[in-house]
C-alpha cells in the first residue's frame, strides 16, 4: 500500500485516486459506524479485487473454539468474535446487462470522502466498462445515529455515453465468512426469508450463541430525480435476497436507487419480533427519505462536536487526525448500552474479535468522561460491576478462592477467550486497570457514590486476588510476583513486573482507604457489601501486609525501577543503532530473538508512571524517560501517546510533538503497515489524551482539582479543546503567549493554571 495518499482536509479523510492497492487500507478508513453497528468501506457493487467484506453488529458474538497445539489446564475455551454481519449494503449494478466491478474497467475521477463533520461516507468516479459504456456514479451512505438500527443508502449512476438499461440488484446475503474463523465454519444460520414488494428480510441466528438477527432493506427508485415506478424480479436463495429492477435510460439519465436497510437483534427484542420491528425500521427510514436522515445525521453529530472537537491552527495535517481519532471513537462507541464496550479495532476489522481489552479502562475511560455526560464512562465501569461473578469464576478456574477474581484479558460476556497464554493471559495487570479506571473516574466526576454501589465490590474481589497471587519469598524478605507478562508484551513468563507489582500495592492500598470511607459515609451499603462478600475484618490486614512488603526491582546503578527481576542482564543497546530494514521487530525478528532482547513493545514502567506521575519526583520521571524510552520500539498502537504525555510533562516538546503526530497518524498515514486489517480504535483515545493530558497538561488530583499546564509545539499557530467538566462545557484555548478559558455552564470553577489557581466564571473569557 502506498501510505500517503490521504489528501489532507480539516474536516474530512478524502481519497482521490483509484489503487486497487489501497482498496483495504480505505475500506478500514472510511469505515462508519453508530456504536450499535459498522461497516466497512466496501463497495455496493460487486468487486473482483481484494477485499476485507466487514459488517457488524454490537455484542452479537460468536465463541470460536480454541485454536491450540498443546492444551492446558485453564486454557480458555473460546476466541470471542464480533461477527462479520448479513451484508446489507450489496447493489450489482449492471449497464446494458454487463456487470459494474471497478476491478476490470477503467476507473477516472475517482473521489472518496468520509465527512466527519455530518457522519456521512461518498463515493464517485466515471468508469468506463470493457463494452465501452461509460458512466457516473455518485453514492453516499451513513449509519444513523438517530435512528440506531438503520443504515442508508443513495447510489446514482449517470449513463454518459450511451441509451440503454440499467439494472439495479439491491441485496441481502446472510451466506458470510469471518475471515479469521479458526476452522472456516459458518458462524451463521439463515432461518427465514421474507420477499416483500420493494423489501424483504432474513431472519439468521448464531451458532452456539443464538443471537437472532434480523437484517431488512426496503428500495425505491428515482429517475432524474423523480420517482419511477419499477419492476421486480425476486431471487430468493438459501440464505440470500436479491431483487433486480431494471431503468430504461437516455444518454445523460441519472438514475437512482435509495436503499434502506436495518439490523435488529435479540439483544434487544423477542425472537418473534425481529423480522416485524427491522421492516418497521426500513419503513421509517423510507418514509423520512435520504435527504431528511442526512439532517438528522448532520444534528447528532454537531452535538457530538460541541463537546469534543479540538481545533488546531496551522497544521491541517494535525488537524484531520485528532478529528479522525474523535470521529471514530464516536462511532465505535456511544455509551448508552453498558452490555456494548470498545474493540480495539471498534467496527473496522476483525482483528482482536471486537472483545474489550484493558485497553477501555486505561485508555478511552479519559477519553469519555471528558467528552460527554459522565453516564457514559460509568456505563463502561458497569459492564465490569455486571461481569465480576465471571471474573470470580475466572480466577477460581485458576485456584484462586474467597471470592477473588481475575477480570479477563479478551472478553466478550466476562469470561476470558484469549488462546494465547503467555501473551495475553498472563498479563494479569489487567485487573489493576479496572480498579484504575474506577479511581480515575470518582476522581474525575466526584461520584463517589459510585464506589458504595457498585465499585467497592469489584476492588474487594480485585484486592483478594493480589493477595492471593503474591507470595512472600524468604530470601527476599518481600513479597513477589512471579510469572507474568506486563504490558510490554516482548517479554513472557517473568518475575517482579515492576507495573504488575506497582499495581497490587496500590490497589491494596486503594481498596482499604475506600472501605474505610464506605464504612464511616455508608454505613448501610457498608453492611450490604461486608454480608454480600463474607469480608472479615482482619482480611484487609492481612492484605495490607502484601502491600507494605512488596518488591520492587531496583537498579542501584542507574537510579531506576527495572522492568523486572533480571532486566540488566540484557543486552542494552538503543532502539536507534537498529537497523531500518529490521523493524518492525515482531515482523523480521524470531519470537526467540525478541524475548531475550531489551527491545519493549509499549510503555510498560513508564505506563506505572504515567498512571502515577504525583507519586514519583520530577528527576525520576526523567531518569526513566532517559531510560526506558530509547529502548521502546512503539510496535504497540497503545505505546506512542503515553510517551507523548510523559515528555511533554518533563518540558520534551519536541519528543512529545513526535510521539504525538506517530500516534495521531498512525492510521491515517499506516505506520505500522496493517490499517487494512482494520483502525486501531482504542488507541485513538490516547491520540485525545495526548493533546489534552499531554500538551494540555491537564490533570485532575486526589482531590478533584483541575489542573493545567499547557504547552505548544512550535509547528501549530493555536490549539483548543473542550472537555465536559462535572457537566459544565469548559473551552482551552492555547496559543504561543497565552492561554484562554471559557465556561459554558452556571457555576464558577476554580483551576490552576501554571501553578496559579484562577476562577472561570460561566460565560466570562478568562486570559492567562
Ligand atoms: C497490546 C495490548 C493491547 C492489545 C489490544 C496489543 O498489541 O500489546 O496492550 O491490549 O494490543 O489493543
Amino acid at each position: 500500500m502506498n501510505n500517503n495518499y490521504i489528501i489532507p482536509n480539516e474536516w474530512s479523510v478524502i481519497e482521490e485516486v483509484f489503487d486497487t492497492d489501497n482498496v483495504k487500507a480505505s475500506e478500514s478508513l472510511f469505515s462508519i459506524g453508530n456504536g450499535a453497528m459498522g461497516q466497512r468501506a466496501n463497495f455496493e457493487e460487486d468487486y473482483s479485487g481484494e477485499t476485507l467484506q466487514g459488517s457488524y453488529i454490537g455484542g452479537v458474538y460468536y465463541p470460536d473454539k480454541t485454536r491450540v497445539g498443546w492444551w492446558k489446564n485453564g486454557y480458555p475455551e473460546y476466541f470471542a468474535k464480533v461477527l462479520n454481519a448479513p451484508n446489507w449494503i450489496g447493489i450489482h449494478i449492471q449497464i446494458n446487462r454487463t456487470n459494474l466491478d471497478l476491478n476490470v474497467c477503467e476507473v477516472s475521477n475517482f473521489k472518496r470522502e468520509l465527512n466527519m463533520k455530518e457522519g456521512w461516507l461518498s463515493r464517485s468516479f466515471n468508469a468506463k466498462l470493457k463494452t465501452g459504456e461509460e458512466i457516473r456514479v455518485e453514492a453516499k451512505r451513513l449509519i444513523s445515529l438517530e435512528l440506531n438500527e438503520v443504515g442508508a443508502i443513495e447510489y446514482s449512476v449517470k449513463a454518459l455515453n450511451f441509451a440503454g438499461e440499467i439494472t439495479f440488484s439491491p441485496y441481502l446475503d446472510a451466506g458470510i465468512l469471518n475471515e479469521d474463523s479458526n476452522y472456516d465454519e459458518y458462524f451463521w444460520e439463515t432461518l427465514e426469508l421474507v420477499e416483500g414488494k420493494q423489501k424483504g428480510a432474513i431472519l439468521s441466528k448464531t451458532l452456539k450463541t443464538e443471537f437472532h438477527v434480523a437484517t431488512a432493506m426496503e428500495v425505491s427508485f428515482e429517475l432524474n430525480t423523480k420517482k419511477v415506478p419499477v419492476e421486480q424480479i425476486s431471487k430468493v436463495e438459501e440464505k440470500s435476497l436479491t431483487y433486480s429492477y431494471t431503468i430504461k435510460v437516455s444518454k445523460g439519465d441519472i438514475a437512482t436507487i435509495y436503499k434502506y436497510a436495518s439490523y435488529v437483534s435479540s439483544l434487544n427484542y423477542q425472537n418473534n419480533e425481529l423480522i416485524e420491528a427491522s421492516f418497521n425500521n426500513v419503513e421509517k427510514a423510507t418514509e423520512l427519505g435520504f435527504q431528511d436522515l442526512l439532517k438528522l445525521q448532520k444534528n447528532a453529530w454537531e452535538a457530538i462536536w460541541k463537546t469534543s472537537d479540538i481545533i488546531i491552527e496551522g497544521d491541517v495535517k494535525a488537524q484531520q487526525a485528532i478529528r479522525f481519532n474523535i470521529f471514530q471513537l464516536n462511532q465505535t462507541y456511544i455509551g448508552t448500552d453498558a452490555r456494548l464496550n470498545i474493540g480495539p479495532k471498534g467496527f473496522t476489522g476483525e482483528k482482536y474479535g471486537g472483545s474489550t481489552y484493558w485497553d477501555t479502562e486505561a485508555y478511552c475511560i479519559p477519553f469519555y468522561m471528558g467528552t460527554k455526560d459522565s453516564n457514559v464512562a460509568k456505563n463502561l465501569l458497569l459492564y465490569r460491576y455486571n461481569q465480576l461473578d465471571k471474573a470470580i469464576e475466572n480466577a477460581e478456574k485458576l485456584g484462586f478462592k474467597n471470592g477473588a477474581a481475575l477480570f479477563p484479558m479478551v472478553t466478550m460476556n466476562g469470561e476470558e477467550c484469549h488462546n494465547e497464554w503467555e501473551i495475553t493471559f498472563e498479563e494479569i495487570h489487567r485487573n489493576g486497570a479496572m480498579l484504575y479506571g474506577i479511581y480515575n473516574y470518582v476522581k474525575y466526576t466526584q461520584d463517589f457514590e459510585y464506589v458504595p454501589k457498585y465499585g467497592l465490590e469489584v476492588m474487594i474481589a480485585i484486592a483478594r486476588f493480589w493477595h492471593q497471587r503474591a507470595n512472600f519469598s524468604s530470601d527476599k524478605n518481600k513479597y513477589v510476583i512471579l510469572g507474568v507478562t506486563g504490558p510490554n508484551e516482548y517479554e513472557n513468563n517473568i518475575n517482579n513486573n515492576f507495573y504488575t507489582n506497582y499495581l497490587a500495592k496500590w490497589c491494596i492500598e486503594y481498596t482499604v482507604e475506600c472501605l474505610n470511607n464506605v464504612k464511616h459515609n455508608y454505613p448501610e451499603d457498608f453492611k450490604r457489601i461486608v454480608e454480600k462478600t463474607n469480608l472479615k475484618g482482619e482480611e484487609t490486614y492481612s492484605w495490607l501486609e502484601v502491600a507494605d512488603k512488596m518488591y520492587f526491582p531496583f537498579s542501584d546503578k542507574h537510579q531506576v525501577y527495572l522492568q523486572q527481576d533480571g532486566f540488566l542482564d540484557k543486552e542494552l543497546i538503543p532502539v536507534n543503532e537498529l537497523p531500518k530494514s529490521e523493524r518492525p521487530i515482531n515482523q523480521k525478528w524470531s519470537w526467540d530473538r525478541i524475548l531475550r532482547s531489551c527491545y519493549i513493545k509499549q510503555a510498560d514502567v513508564l505506563q506505572g508512571m504515567f498512571f502515577f506521575e504525583d507519586k514519583f519526583s520530577r528527576e525520576e520521571l526523567e531518569r526513566h524517560f532517559d531510560f526506558y524510552e530509547p529502548l521502546t520500539v512503539h510496535e504497540s498502537s497503545l505505546s506512542p501517546c503515553v510517551h507523548a504525555i510523559l515528555a511533554a510533562s518533563i518540558d520534551r516538546m519536541p519528543k512529545a510533538y513526535e510521539q504525538y503526530l506517530r500516534t495521531a497518524r498512525l492510521d491515517l498515514d499506516d505506520y505500522n503497515h496493517e490499517v487494512d486489517e482494520g483502525c486501531h480504535i482504542t488507541s485513538m483515545a490516547g491520540t485525545w489524551m495526548s493533546i489534552v493530558q499531554g500538551f494540555g497538561g491537564m490533570r485532575v488530583s486526589d482531590e478533584g482539582k483541575l489542573s493545567f499546564n499547557p504547552q505548544i509545539p512550535k509547528e501549530w499557530k493555536s490549539y483548543s479543546f473542550t472537555i465536559n467538566f462535572r457537566n459544565q462545557i469548559l473551552k482551552i484555548k492555547v496559543n504561543h503567549s497565552e492561554t484562554v478559558l471559557e465556561l459554558d455552564g452556571t457555576m464558577d470553577v476554580q483551576i490552576q493554571v501554571n501553578n496559579k489557581t484562577i476562577t472561570v466564571s460561566p460565560y466570562n473569557l478568562v486570559t492567562v
